[in-house]
């Protein structure tokens, strides 16, 4: 069987995104990405013919209960969850981080420390540092400020037997790094602590795999891969049985993942994630992929890897030329370590000011901390108002990397 093809049929690709059709050039998809025709479509049929009350006896309420599973099911395919009732959904990342800092609250006791990245989306800093009002010790394992990477010496001088849990995130949503997560987990494990490990940056650009990843805790956010607004927190069998309870009284402790679901998961949404999966199978399919499904949606992350490193690298050569331009991350994408989210400042310049002319010709990209303020602020990157921030996906095209360029140069020196 030869190897699957890695070249995307982009036009077959663009025609599963309904709103890319209106030609607007979408180069803000580390916000949000756009969504599969597929997922609104599976979203409005469980609107429209199965929004009742699940676990009743009659037929609709049974049907219902039948494509909540089948939703699980789907996302525990999606991340290679060993076991669905591992699979937590919720709103959002942020809410998903809040609940599990609540669940793991009584497990903290005064000295107990935890690891925490400046690189991080604050949704995997916020929750943690909570844990300060019991009394535990909050500790930042620094990007290198020459680098820009997370030096895993580093985390091997924060862990002790103090460590209780260590946070970091799989692909920053800043420099686009993919970050060492499976020699962090070994690392980590090694002192006795857990690993929670945010894929918001990540799931969009490669297939998550949560038994690969090593890590003890993994979320991330349904709206930045090709989803609706929800998302999902996996935890290991033996780790979530172990937390409390954020549900009533009368709900067993044993019952995951609905204790950690208060107040249950959208219904619908989750049904509409299956098409994420059954879009990237169909992508590797016809890309010749055989197999599992899963060995499917590697071939179809694989050529998005392949496409996302030429859009990357096309915009990363470009910026190279401009001698006041700095780039806020990896200056290439070719050895797998990048993701196409491209940040950079420039001399002289408000970041602001070229988002605001970019604006102009229907092309969305924009500017500011996006929510890693620590990692702008430690970076001395505030006095730009931020990085300007380009994030591509599978789906757009050279041509679109193309026209930001042109109306870039109009602005940058
Ligand atoms: C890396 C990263 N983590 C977490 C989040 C928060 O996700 P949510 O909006 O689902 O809370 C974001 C959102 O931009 C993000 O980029």
């Amino acid at each position: 069987m030869p190897p699957p093809n890695t070249e995307l049929d982009l036009e077959r690709i663009r025609s599963e995104f309904p709103a890319l059709a209106s030609g607007f050039v979408y180069l803000d998809n580390a916000g949000g990405s756009m969504v599969l025709r597929r997922v609104a479509d599976r979203v409005r049929d469980y609107l429209l013919s199965s929004s009742v009350q699940l676990g009743a006896g009659y037929s609709h309420s049974q049907d219902a209960s039948a494509k909540v599973l089948q939703a699980r099911k789907a996302v525990a395919e999606l991340i290679n969850a060993p076991f669905d009732d591992e699979v937590v959904m919720g709103g959002s990342t942020t809410a998903l981080m809040f609940q599990l800092g609540h669940a793991i609250a009584p497990g903290i006791r005064p000295g107990d420390e935890i690891i925490v990245t400046n690189t991080d989306h604050e949704a995997n800093i916020g929750a943690w540092s909570r844990f300060q009002q019991a009394g535990a010790v909050l500790r930042f394992w620094n990007v290198n400020p020459q680098t820009l990477e997370l030096d895993l010496a580093d985390l091997q001088n924060l862990l002790s037997d103090r460590v209780k849990w260590v946070a970091m995130t799989h692909a920053s949503n800043i420099l686009g790094t993919v970050n060492p997560v499976v020699e962090a987990a070994a690392l980590v494990h090694a002192a006795g602590a857990r690993l929670c490990v945010d894929a918001v940056a990540y799931a969009p650009h490669r297939l998550v795999d949560v038994v690969a990843s090593g890590a003890d805790v993994v979320v991330f956010s349904f709206y930045k891969v090709f989803g609706p607004h929800c998302a999902v927190l996996w935890g290991r069998r033996e780790l979530l049985l172990g937390l409390a309870s954020l549900n009533h009284y009368f709900i067993s402790a044993q019952t995951i993942p609905y204790k950690l679901q208060p107040g249950n998961l959208n219904y619908e949404l989750a049904f509409g994630c299956i098409g994420i999966g059954d879009y990237l199978v169909d992508v590797g399919k016809g890309l010749g992929a055989a197999g599992s499904r899963r060995r499917q949606m590697q071939a179809a992350f694989d050529a998005f890897e392949v496409h996302e490193n030429r859009l990357a690298n096309r915009l990363l050569d470009y910026l190279a030329s401009k001698v006041a331009v700095r780039v806020i991350g990896r200056r290439n994408a070719d050895d797998g370590r990048r993701v196409p989210t491209v940040s950079f400042v420039v001399e002289g310049q408000q970041s602001e000011s070229i988002v605001s002319h970019v604006d102009q010709f229907g092309i969305g990209i924009r500017f500011g901390d996006f929510y890693a303020k620590r990692l702008i602020d430690s970076l001395g990157l505030e006095r730009y108002g931020g990085v300007v921030r380009v994030s591509a996906a599978h789906y757009n095209t050279p041509g679109e990397v193309d026209q930001l360029i042109s109306h870039l140069d109009e602005v940058i020196v």
